[in-house]
């Protein structure tokens, strides 16, 4: 951490209380609850509206309060494949417990100030107005890829649409550089209808919020800021990395295997490729072959998360074939879960082959870590899009899983110049996020803003 940021922002003390109602899923939750941490340090009583599916725990957080919204969602109910329809089912089957809930907590918490609400909770929108206080929103992505959710209804009226995409794969997207066709087309797994309609209550949710706080870095969106801001008139604020407030550790649902961070003590400076693929991504066992063959072919030691349930149809390792298991023995190490932050901040460690989600890439730009892109579902396809072609920080798959791809994507990020260069890129980042962090660095700067804004509800009146 550069400059001790949790230090730089307990200076203020605001006594309001703040209302904070994250989506209950891994890349929402961690940005969520280390805002209500940052929140906390300023000074503001915090207080969690929560489902009990994926419920955070209450006794890492003794600080806060947390307030249950009774029935909802079951695991059987959630299809993970469906991210869109997931968003859509948390959103209809809550609105009459959360008005309930949140009635109650107001009625007995004349502190409130404000709701903060992650930015796809959409349906709490109309709950709120009609209780009557004011409403922020977060959006746990990135700038840009919120940019490419609100360029869908104008690249429908455009005529994007019509005709044979697939054929059109690489073609730019000249509305939003640099995306190519097939990065949008990726955004809607369903019918373009069903995508459009859930994009556009998110948006809209976004557009009539108070104010749209962002886990971001100035340094890296700010050049996109124009053309956001030309959608979204309201108080915007880049106050991110989060983690580099506070960790997303306690946050975890899965228990991070701590063997991983031993096993790369053994290992040599640099030498090490990570793999993830975050929470909710999972493939196939055609995808899985040929992973397991690029990353042998590739010759570099390698720690894996293979997730329970990352591997459509298995539990956990059993479709990994024998003589990859062989190669895992001599240079690999494989865990259900790892402690992210910390591994990306292991010295041993020299590249991150990611699914482009955006905690992921935000924890390994902090790091000056290369990354490896690959993308499955939502944003991911526009953030890789952003980190190989805007922000050059790594190396894009752009052809789903093939071995020879991923081998020579392992190799030029780990042992190339090219790679190289990535890395030296990424350090220099890497520096620019630590005097964003301090005390009147860019992310501080605009984390006051956001304090006065919240105290400013509670002494307007509002
Ligand atoms: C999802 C979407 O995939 C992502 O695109 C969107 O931006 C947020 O929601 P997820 O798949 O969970 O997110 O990925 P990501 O945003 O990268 O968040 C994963 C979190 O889990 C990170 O904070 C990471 O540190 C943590 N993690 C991941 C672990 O703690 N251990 C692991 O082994 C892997």
């Amino acid at each position: 951490m550069a400059d001790n940021p949790s230090k730089s922002i307990s200076q203020n003390t605001n006594t309001h209380r703040v209302i904070l109602f994250p989506l209950p899923f891994q890349g929402h939750m961690n940005p969520m609850i280390q805002l209500a941490n940052i929140l906390h340090s300023r000074g503001f009583t915090i207080s969690i509206l929560h489902h009990q599916y994926n419920s955070p725990d209450p006794s890492k957080y003794p600080h806060f309060s947390f307030h249950l919204i009774p029935g909802g969602l079951s695991e059987d109910q959630l299809d993970k494949d469906e991210p869109l329809s997931a968003i859509l089912l948390i959103n209809t089957d809550c609105i009459k417990p959360t008005r309930d809930c949140l009635g109650k907590l107001l009625s007995t918490h004349d502190d409130t100030a404000c709701i903060i609400m992650d930015a796809n909770m959409f349906s709490s929108q109309a709950v709120v107005e009609g209780l009557g206080i004011p409403r922020l929103v977060l959006r746990t992505s990135s700038v840009c890829s919120f940019l490419a959710f609100a360029i869908l209804p104008v690249l429908r009226e455009n005529g994007f649409y019509s005709g044979d995409l697939d054929s059109r794969g690489e073609d730019p997207v000249l509305e939003l550089p640099p995306l190519r066709v097939k990065d949008v087309q990726a955004i809607h797994v369903q019918s373009l209808d069903f995508t459009l309609k859930i994009i556009s209550n998110i948006l809209e949710g976004a557009k009539t919020a108070s104010g749209l706080i962002f886990n971001t870095i100035k340094d890296l969106e700010e050049p996109y800021l124009a053309d956001f801001h030309e959608p979204f008139r309201v108080p915007t604020f880049l106050i991110g990395p989060f983690h580099k407030f506070f960790s997303a550790a306690s946050s975890s649902f899965l228990t991070q295997d701590r063997s991983s961070v031993s096993w790369l003590d053994t290992q040599k400076p640099g030498s090490v490729l990570y793999v993830s693929f975050g929470s909710a991504a999972t493939i196939d066992g055609e995808s899985l072959r040929e992973m397991t063959r690029g990353l042998a072919s590739s010759m570099q030691p390698f720690l894996w998360v293979v997730r329970p349930g990352l591997v459509q149809g298995s539990e956990w390792l059993e479709s990994l074939p024998n003589e990859f298991m062989e190669v895992v023995s001599q240079r690999g190490y494989i865990v259900k879960w790892a402690p992210q932050q910390e591994v990306l901040s292991h010295p041993a460690v020299g590249g991150f082959w990611t699914h482009s989600g955006w905690n992921s890439i935000l924890e390994s730009v902090c790091e000056g870590v290369p990354m490896i892109c690959s993308s499955f579902f939502g944003d991911q396809k526009v953030n890789s899009r952003y980190v190989t072609d805007a922000w050059k920080l790594g190396i894009k798959l752009e052809h789903g899983f093939e071995r020879e791809e991923i081998e020579s994507a392992i190799r030029k990020i780990m042992l190339d110049k090219e790679g190289q260069e990535i890395r030296e890129r990424a350090l220099c980042l890497k520096e620019k996020i630590d005097v964003s962090l301090k005390t009147d660095g860019s992310s501080s700067q605009s984390l006051n803003a956001l304090s006065d804004l919240i105290s400013s509800f509670k002494s307007s009146g509002a």
